[in-house]
C-alpha cells in the first residue's frame, strides 16, 4: 500500500527545518517507503514547483549528508496545495488532490498538525465532516505536535476533539526527545541488560537529577514563550517523558500499549501536593535581560527557569526524590539524566575530599548535543597511600557508531508510517503530565508568591537553585557535556 502524509502548516518553520529534511534523510537512505507522497497545506500561495524551490534550499541547510545527486528523485514526491484552513472549499479541494494523487486507490494516510494550536481543532473537524478519517481506503493517522494543550481542562478539550473523529489508535501525539537514540537507549541500557537493574532502585539510588538547558534566550519566541513559561514548555512533556523512561517498569513486551501503560503508571505514583506544598517543592527563576526582549510584558513575573522536586511513590522508588530542572540562557546546551547512586556506608578513605566523595557513584546519561553514558567512579592515584581521584568509564555514540546519528524526527516518522505508537504519548499520558505540573504552574503564577529570583544569562540559574539543593544535602550535577 502506498503513504501520503499531509502537512498541515506547509510553509512553516517545523516543515523547512524538520520534518522535510527527516523524510528527505529517510528517503536517501532507502528507510522511505517506496512511492511515499508529501503533499503540503497552507495560504502561501505556490506552485508544486516553488515548493520544492524553497524545500530545497531548507532541505539543503538543515539535512545533513546533503547530497543534491539524490533530491530531485525525492523532490518528485512533493506536492502543495494552497489553501485555508478556515476556508471549507479549500479543504474540499485538498480532500480532491489526495484522492488523485492516490489514483482513487488505497494508501496509509498520515495528517501532521504542523500549525498552530489553535489550528488542531478545526483541521479535525474538517477532517471529521469530510469523511478523511474513515479507514475504508486504508489507514488514516493524525500526528499532533506539542503544546498539546495549555493545562489538565485544555488537553482533556482536545483528546474529546481528537476522540470525536479518530480512535485513539489513530492518535500519535509527538515529542521529538523520544526520537533521540540515546533516549532509546534508555530503555536498552534498562532492560537488554541485567547488571543496572538490581541497582535501578530506592536501595541503591539516593536521587536522580534531570537537567534540560537551553544556552540560548527566548529570542523571537518572547510571545509564545512568556504566556507559555518553563513549565509548559518543557517540564509537561520533555522532562516528564525522561522521567517516565528512566523510572519505568519493564514492559512485559515491547509493544505501543504494554510500554505506555507501564510509563503511565509511574505518573500515576507520582505523589500529588497541594498548593503550600508546591512551594517548598520547586524553585523558579528568571534570566536579567528577559524583560527586554521582543514580546515580552516589561512586567512579567514568567519563570525562564524551573527546578523541581517529584517523589515516585512506588515500591521501586520511594523515598528517591527525583530533580527536574531546566532553563534558558543557562551555561550550556545540555540534557542529561543524573543517577545519583548512595554514598558507602562508612568513609574508609579520608584523604578523598567530601566533594569528590559526592561526585563519584554517579551514571551520566548524556542525551544532547553529544550522546553517551558516563560512570563515575574512585580510583586510587598510584603511589604510596590511598589517595583518590574521580574516573570514568565512557561511552560516546559518535566515538562508536560511525556514520550520522538520525534526527529525532526520522524514526518517529517512520513510526508513523508504519503504526507503532510506542514513542508516542497516549491520551492519558498526557493528561497524567498536565494533572502533575498543573499545580506548580498554578502556585507559581500566583500573586501570593515573593518576587521571582533573578539569575544572570550564563549561569546554572538562580542562586536560590543551588542552595535549594544543599539545604537538602545534594548538588546539582553543573557539568557542560565533556562527550564528543
Ligand atoms: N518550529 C519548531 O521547531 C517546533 C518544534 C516543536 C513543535 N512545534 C510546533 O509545531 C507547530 C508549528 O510550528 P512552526 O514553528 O512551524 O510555526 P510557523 O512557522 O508559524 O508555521 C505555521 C504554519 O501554519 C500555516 N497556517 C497559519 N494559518 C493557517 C491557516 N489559516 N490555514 C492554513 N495554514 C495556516 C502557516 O502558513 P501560511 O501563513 O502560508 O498559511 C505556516 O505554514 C506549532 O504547534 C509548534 O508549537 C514547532
Amino acid at each position: 500500500m502506498s503513504h501520503t502524509i499531509v502537512i498541515f502548516g506547509a510553509s512553516g518553520d517545523l516543515t523547512s527545518r524538520k520534518l522535510v529534511p527527516a523524510l528527505y534523510s529517510l528517503a536517501r537512505s532507502g528507510d522511505l517507503p517506496a512511492g511515499t507522497r508529501i503533499v503540503g497545506f497552507s495560504r502561501t500561495v505556490l506552485t508544486d514547483d516553488a515548493w520544492r524551490e524553497t524545500l530545497l534550499e531548507s532541505t539543503r541547510r538543515h539535512a545533513e549528508g546533503f547530497d543534491a545527486a539524490s533530491w530531485p528523485a525525492f523532490a518528485a514526491s512533493i506536492h502543495y496545495q494552497p489553501g485555508d484552513i478556515a476556508n471549507r472549499d479549500d479543504l474540499v479541494r485538498l480532500k480532491q488532490r489526495l484522492e488523485e494523487l492516490e489514483l482513487g486507490g488505497d494508501a496509509t494516510r498520515v495528517y501532521y498538525l504542523a500549525t498552530a494550536p489553535q489550528f488542531y481543532e478545526p483541521v479535525v473537524a474538517a477532517l471529521g465532516s469530510l469523511g478523511m478519517a474513515v479507514e475504508t481506503r486504508g489507514p488514516r493517522r493524525i500526528v499532533v505536535e506539542k503544546p498539546f494543550g495549555t493545562d489538565l481542562a485544555t488537553a482533556r478539550q482536545l483528546n474529546t476533539q481528537l476522540h470525536a473523529v479518530f480512535a485513539e489508535s489513530q492518535v500519535y501525539r509527538i515529542d521529538h526527545y523520544l526520537g533521540k537514540e540515546s533516549v532509546q537507549n534508555i530503555l536498552a541500557l534498562r532492560f537488554a541488560n541485567t547488571i543496572f537493574e538490581p541497582v535501578w532502585n530506592r536501595r541503591y539510588v539516593d536521587h536522580v537529577q534531570i537537567t534540560v538547558a537551553e544556552e540560548v534566550p527566548v529570542g523571537r519566541r518572547g510571545g509564545y514563550y512568556d504566556s507559555a513559561g518553563v513549565l509548559r514548555d518543557m517540564f509537561q512533556n520533555h522532562l516528564l517523558q525522561l522521567l517516565m523512561v528512566t523510572a519505568m517498569e519493564a514492559p512485559v513486551r515491547f509493544q505501543a500499549n504494554a510500554v505506555r501503560n507501564e510509563k503511565v503508571k509511574v505518573l500515576e505514583a507520582i505523589r500529588s501536593l497541594d498548593l503550600a506544598e508546591v512551594a517548598a517543592a520547586g524553585v523558579r527563576g528568571q534570566y536579567q535581560g528577559y524583560l527586554t526582549e521582543p514580546g515580552v510584558d516589561p512586567a512579567s513575573r514568567t519563570p525562564t527557569f524551573g527546578a523541581l522536586r517529584l517523589e515516585v511513590d512506588n515500591w521501586r522508588w520511594q523515598g528517591v526524590p527525583f530533580y527536574l530542572r531546566s532553563g534558558k540562557s543557562m551555561s550550556c546546551r545540555t540534557t542529561q539524566i543524573v543517577i545519583g547512586f548512595r554514598q558507602p556506608p562508612l568513609e574508609l578513605f579520608t584523604t578523598a575530599p567530601r566533594r569528590l566523595a559526592r561526585e563519584a557513584n554517579r551514571l551520566v546519561i548524556q542525551i544532547q548535543p553529544a550522546e553517551g553514558i558516563q560512570l563515575h567512579f574512585h580510583t586510587k592515584v598510584p603511589g604510596e597511600g590511598m589517595q583518590l581521584r574521580l574516573t570514568d568509564l565512557e561511552f560516546s555514540y559518535s566515538r562508536e557508531f560511525s556514520g550520522r546519528l538520525p534526527e529525532a524526527y526520522e524514526p518517529l516518522l517512520l513510526d508513523v508510517l508504519t503504526g507503532d505508537a510506542s514513542l508516542f504519548a497516549r491520551s492519558d499520558e498526557v493528561e497524567k503530565s498536565w494533572e502533575i505540573i498543573d499545580p506548580f504552574v498554578r502556585a507559581w503564577s500566583s500573586v501570593d508568591m515573593p518576587p521571582i529570583d533573578s539569575y544572570q544569562p550564563g549561569d546554572w540559574g538562580p542562586q536560590a537553585s543551588a542552595d535549594w539543593m544543599a539545604a537538602q544535602g545534594r548538588t546539582w550535577f553543573d557539568m557542560c557535556p565533556v562527550l564528543t
